[in-house]
C-alpha cells in the first residue's frame, strides 16, 4: 500500500539526514526501528521547530519518540500535550511509585502495548517489584485477592482499585474514592484522578493511531 510505504519512507529519511547531521549512530538506529502508525511521522530536524525541540529537551537521548512523531502532525497537540505531560510526569506530590502505578494499570486495561512498554522499566525504577508488576498487568479489574493485595500493600491496592473503576466505567463508587483518599490529600487526589485519567487518553492516542504499529500488540508480561 502506497499509503504504509510512504509514512516508513519519510522517519527513515529524515533519521538518516539527522544522523548524518549530528554525527549520531543512534537516532538512525531509534528512528529505523518506528513501525508505520496510522498518519506519517513528522520529526523536524533539531533547531527547525521550537515545538519538537521542546519536546525533544524532555526525552531521553534528545531524540523523538513514534508518539511524538504521531503528535506533530499537530503542533498545537503536540505543545499542549508535552506542557501537561511534563507536569504529570515530573511535578506531582504522590508517590512516583503510585503514578506508574496509574500508568501501568491503564495501558493493561485499555490493551495499550506501546503506553506500558514505554513506562515498564520506569516502573521499575520508581520501586515496583517484578510480583507487583505482574498484578497490574494480569489481575482482571475490580477483583484483588487478599495475597495480591499484601504484595502491593494497602496503598498500592487502593490505588489499583480507584485505577479499575476510573478506567472502566468512569464513575468511581464513593468506597473506593475514600479508600484511596485515606493516604492522600485532596491535591494529590486531583493528581490521582489527572494522571488515570491522563494516561487513559495516552492508550486512546496511541491505540486509535497505531503508534509504533503496537495497536494490535499483546501487552508484555512482567
Ligand atoms: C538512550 O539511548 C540508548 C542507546 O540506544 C538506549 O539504550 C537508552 O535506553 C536511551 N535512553 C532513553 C532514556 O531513551
Ligand atoms: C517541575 O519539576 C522539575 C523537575 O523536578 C523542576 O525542575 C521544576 O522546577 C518543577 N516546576 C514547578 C513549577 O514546580
Amino acid at each position: 500500500m502506497a499509503f504504509t510505504r510512504f509514512s516508513l519512507l519519510v522517519p527513515c529519511i529524515v533519521s538518516i539526514l539527522l544522523g548524518l547531521a549530528r554525527g549520531s549512530a543512534v537516532d538512525v538506529q531509534r528512528r529505523d526501528q518506528f513501525l508505520p502508525a496510522r498518519v506519517p511521522y513528522v520529526l523536524p530536524a533539531p533547531g527547525t521547530d521550537p515545538i519538537a525541540d521542546a519536546i525533544r529537551e524532555r526525552r531521553g537521548n534528545g531524540t523523538l519518540l513514534a508518539l511524538d512523531g504521531a503528535l506533530l502532525n499537530a503542533p498545537l497537540v503536540a505543545q499542549g500535550w508535552n506542557q501537561f505531560f511534563t507536569v504529570i510526569r515530573e511535578n506531582l506530590t504522590i508517590p512516583g511509585d503510585m503514578r506508574e502505578l496509574f500508568i501501568l494499570r491503564t495501558a493493561a486495561l485499555n490493551k495499550a502495548a506501546y503506553q506500558w512498554g514505554q513506562h515498564e522499566s520506569v516502573g521499575r525504577a520508581e520501586g515496583l517489584t517484578t510480583r507487583q508488576l505482574q498484578i497490574l498487568r494480569l489481575t482482571p479489574p475490580g477483583v484483588l485477592t487478599h495475597t495480591e493485595q499484601k504484595i502491593l500493600g494497602d496503598k498500592l491496592a487502593a490505588a489499583v482499585a480507584f485505577a479499575d473503576a476510573i478506567t472502566t466505567s468512569v464513575h468511581v463508587p464513593d468506597h473506593v474514592y475514600h479508600n484511596l483518599a485515606r493516604f492522600l490529600s485532596n491535591k494529590q487526589m486531583v493528581e490521582a484522578v489527572s494522571t488515570a485519567g491522563s494516561y487513559a487518553f495516552v492508550s486512546r492516542f496511541t491505540v486509535a493511531l497505531n503508534v509504533d504499529g503496537l495497536m494490535n500488540a499483546l501487552v508484555p508480561v512482567p
